[in-house]
């Protein structure tokens, strides 16, 4: 397919999914990472360091998203999840709060037919409590929608935190072992990653978080205990599927050993 030169910054006009096959590197078989996450930090930086509003960075965002989801599919990632909003980013402003949660929203119920298009099956994983039910109700469609996709899984982590998510997948085991459906002698690591949000999904292999952090902020602490980490300099909203490629190049390179020997 001739690759077209798309103008990103149109809400408009959807990011083209397919680029010239000649700038996808030629990343090595078997090496390309089965699920990726992606911790989209920087978008208020972004914005503030062109004096505009935080929640600028935000709208910013929203192209590179969906260019990354499109490099995703170009590269053969399987799953890929996204750091959206956090259980913690509650103690944010009421206005970007309520901007961060109305966004979500809205591009969630503009861009689902697009997803559609391409394959990608749209997944959730994040508490309900608090979190705005027009959030809640958009991700149902979405997901009913394009249940029967297997292009990409696209999890939007809307408020998740890793840490809730455990203590969730604890409280479903006591309700269960207190029900008797299941014994609570032995709580064992394969009962908890069969209560967690979404236990078909594997593993992380990669997070990748942007502008230039070095932590993880509470994203998938049991998922991604032996994932290889990529720290990426741009601001998110100066991301996209080109730095993205390169942090996948980056994890090819890697030796993974999850505790073992490699003769
Ligand atoms: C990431 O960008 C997006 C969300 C957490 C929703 P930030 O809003 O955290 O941007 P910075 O880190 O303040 O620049
Ligand atoms: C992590 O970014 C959460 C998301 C990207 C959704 P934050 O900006 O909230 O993380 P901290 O506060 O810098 O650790
Ligand atoms: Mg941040």
């Amino acid at each position: 397919m001739a690759f077209e030169q798309v103008d990103y910054t149109s809400l408009n006009i959807p990011a083209a999914p397919f680029s010239d096959p000649a700038i996808i590197p030629a990343f090595p078989k078997g090496k390309v990472p089965r699920h990726v996450g992606i911790i989209m930090d920087g978008n208020g930086r972004w914005a503030q360091n062109r004096a505009m509003v935080r929640t600028k960075g935000h709208q910013a965002a929203e192209p590179v998203v969906f260019d990354v989801i499109a490099g995703a599919i170009e590269a053969g990632v399987r799953y890929l999840s996204l750091y959206t909003f956090s259980t913690e980013n509650w103690k944010r402003s009421p206005q970007e709060v309520r901007f961060l949660m109305g966004f979500s929203r809205e591009i969630i119920h503009r861009r689902v037919a697009q997803m559609d298009e391409w394959g990608v099956r749209v997944r959730w994983a994040g508490r309900r409590p608090r979190l705005w039910k027009s959030v809640i109700d958009e991700l149902e469609v979405a997901m009913e929608r394009t249940k029967h996709n297997s292009t990409i899984d696209v999890v939007f982590c809307i408020n998740y935190g890793g840490r809730a998510e455990i203590a969730d997948a604890c409280a479903d085991i006591a309700r269960e072992v207190k029900d008797g459906a299941i014994s609570g002698e032995r709580v064992t690591e394969k009962m908890i990653a069969e209560h967690l949000y979404n236990p078909d999904i594997p593993d992380c292999d990669l997070v990748i978080r942007t502008s230039g952090e070095q932590r993880t902020s509470n994203f998938l602490p049991w998922e991604a205990t032996y994932a290889e980490l990529d720290f990426a300099p741009e601001l998110f909203p100066d991301y996209g599927r080109v730095p993205f490629w390169r942090s996948i190049s980056h994890y090819t390179r890697q030796e993974r050993r999850f505790g073992g020997v490699i003769k």
